[in-house]
């Protein structure tokens, strides 16, 4: 029986999530000849390392400021502050000689290995990301130049670009909170980064949802209770073995996703949903109901579930809804929030909390320019290129990201409906992310007549450009395994 969890040795990013305005990914690969030096430089390295502990400290220090200021009636000023964490591949794993099997064949096998599983098409991929990754540094501040210092430092304690350095740089991602009201929304224009499950003994106090309770530990955690094994509908558990280290780790799961917002618009443009000609104020224009359909939430946040025909910022971050699993009236069973978390559609087949993720992504890129929106069609310039860093974690990959791209979000028949209603037609697949034949989903429309028609989307709007699986070790793990001059024996959990 494992000790009591101590959120001081988990990495931040994980359970609470690295303040941020910027962040910044730094994929490296370790020098070959130069694993010894490298565990050294990562001791150093260790102490900059934000824990749990530090991140939500830092969360406070926000949130009581704002209070204090909005009381004073002065501006909150901008809190200076960094955040820094690391995460290794397979073949980081590899390099480091940590030989032990970590129990995760979707980590082993790598992303561009399951690119296929995925349904990507690796000719989209940058070049990068099919060279070998070893690892990840995640970056983040509230300022660019507090992140780019952060950023020297790092390369200072490996040395980089010294002749005794101990990592090189594979490539880097930057992204960004969006200005002004798009801050925390998604390039298509939504409120992203709203649900996330409530993890026990960590998030006091807070609930998910309505009847379902916070996720165990180990559903986030290695090694906790809840981090039983692989489970596939239909199908004993397969049990999984860990080794000592990887308690209160956590699988990440990255990917670069190009979003190619002009076509998006000019598709709902194209296939606006019919809205009555009398329109009160407030009333949604048939694109932004048909946006609304495709996502599940309207752009401020508010699910349909709650506010099927018009949206309300007030319910932004409601999350007391539970899908009528009889129908698709109110929410498509297709909907992005509804294939990646379907709530009470599961309810009949052991419920989601295995499948539940922590997503922690940032926006990149620049916002569309006034030429693009002209032309509805995203610029071919790289340097316009835009999209979502994706970042999730979890503590089993085959039953968090993995699955839900490939066995809800590219399949048709999910969510299953139940089999006393027969005439709830095939939902079609994840419009935002799904990937599959034919692209296509039904329920797009709220008018009872039309429920069942097939809404076709042959475009795809959002591109894998890349991305790699990566495993956050515990800080005591990075201490003792990862940094350790000399390789303790194998034990298990
Ligand atoms: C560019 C790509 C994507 C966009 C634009 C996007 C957008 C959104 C938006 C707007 C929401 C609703 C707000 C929220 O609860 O945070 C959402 C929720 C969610 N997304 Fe995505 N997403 C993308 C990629 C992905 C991927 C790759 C996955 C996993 C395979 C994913 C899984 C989820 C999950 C689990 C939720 C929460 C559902 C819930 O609990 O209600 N998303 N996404």
């Amino acid at each position: 029986m494992s000790t009591p969890l101590d959120i001081n040795n988990v990495q931040g990013d994980i359970l609470e999530g690295l303040g941020k305005k910027h962040e910044l990914y730094y994929f490296f690969r370790i020098k070959a000849g130069q694993v010894s030096l490298f565990r050294e430089h990562l001791g150093a390295f260790i102490p900059l390392v934000t824990t749990t502990v530090e991140a939500k400290k830092f969360h406070q220090t926000i949130k009581d400021g704002k209070k204090a200021a909005a009381e004073q009636g002065i501006p909150f000023p901008i809190i200076e502050n960094s955040g820094v964490n690391i995460s290794f591949s397979q073949k980081g794993l590899a390099a480091l000689e940590i030989t032990d099997s970590i129990g995760d064949d979707v980590f082993e096998k790598g992303m561009v290995a399951d690119a296929d599983g995925l349904g990507d098409d690796l000719s989209d991929w940058d070049a990068d990301f099919k060279k070998e990754i070893h690892g990840v540094v995640i970056i983040t501040a509230n300022s660019l130049l507090v992140l780019e210092g952060q950023l020297e430092r790092i390369k200072r304690i490996f040395h980089v670009g010294q002749r005794n350095a101990t990592i090189e740089k594979v490539t880097q991602l930057s992204g960004q909170t969006r200005p002004g009201p798009e801050k925390g929304h998604e390039h298509f224009g939504f409120n992203d980064g709203l649900s996330q499950p409530a993890v026990q003994g960590v998030d006091a106090g807070v609930i998910s949802e309505p009847g379902e309770n916070p996720v165990r530990q180990g559903v986030i955690l290695v090694g906790r209770e809840g981090d039983d094994g692989v489970v596939i509908p239909g199908q004993p558990i397969q049990p999984v073995t860990r080794p000592s280290w990887a308690l209160d780790g956590s699988f990440l799961a990255f990917r670069y996703l190009k979003q190619l917002v002009p076509e998006f618009d000019a598709f709902l443009e194209a296939n606006a949903l019919k809205v009555p000609r009398i329109r009160a104020p407030g009333d949604p224009t048939g694109a932004e109901l048909l946006g609304a359909r495709l996502v599940g939430r309207w752009k401020s946040g508010a699910p349909i579930d709650l506010t099927p025909l018009r949206d309300d910022p007030a319910l932004a971050k409601r999350e007391d809804f539970r899908f009528d699993t009889r129908n698709q009236e109110r929410c498509p069973f297709a909907a992005h929030i509804r294939k990646t978390n379907p709530r009470s559609d599961l309810d009949a087949f052991g419920g989601t909390e295995i499948r539940r993720i922590i997503r922690r992504g940032i926006a990149f890129g620049p916002e569309v320019t006034p030429e693009e929106k002209r032309a509805k069609r995203s610029s071919n310039d790289q340097r316009l290129e835009r999209g979502l860093l994706f970042t999730c974690y979890q503590s089993n990959l085959g039953n968090g990201f993995h699955f839900m791209q490939e066995s809800w979000a590219n399949t048709r028949t999910f969510p299953p409906t139940p089999a006393a209603v027969p005439a709830v037609p095939v939902p079609g697949i994840d419009p935002i992310i799904g990937v599959g034949n034919p692209r296509q989903m039904v329920g797009a429309s709220p008018d009872d007549a039309a429920a069942n028609q097939e809404l076709n989307f042959s475009a795809k709007w959002v591109i894998p450009r890349g991305g790699e699986y990566f495993f956050s070790p515990s800080i005591s793990a990075l201490e003792h395994t990862f940094a350790a001059l000399r390789r303790p024996g194998h034990s298990e959990l």
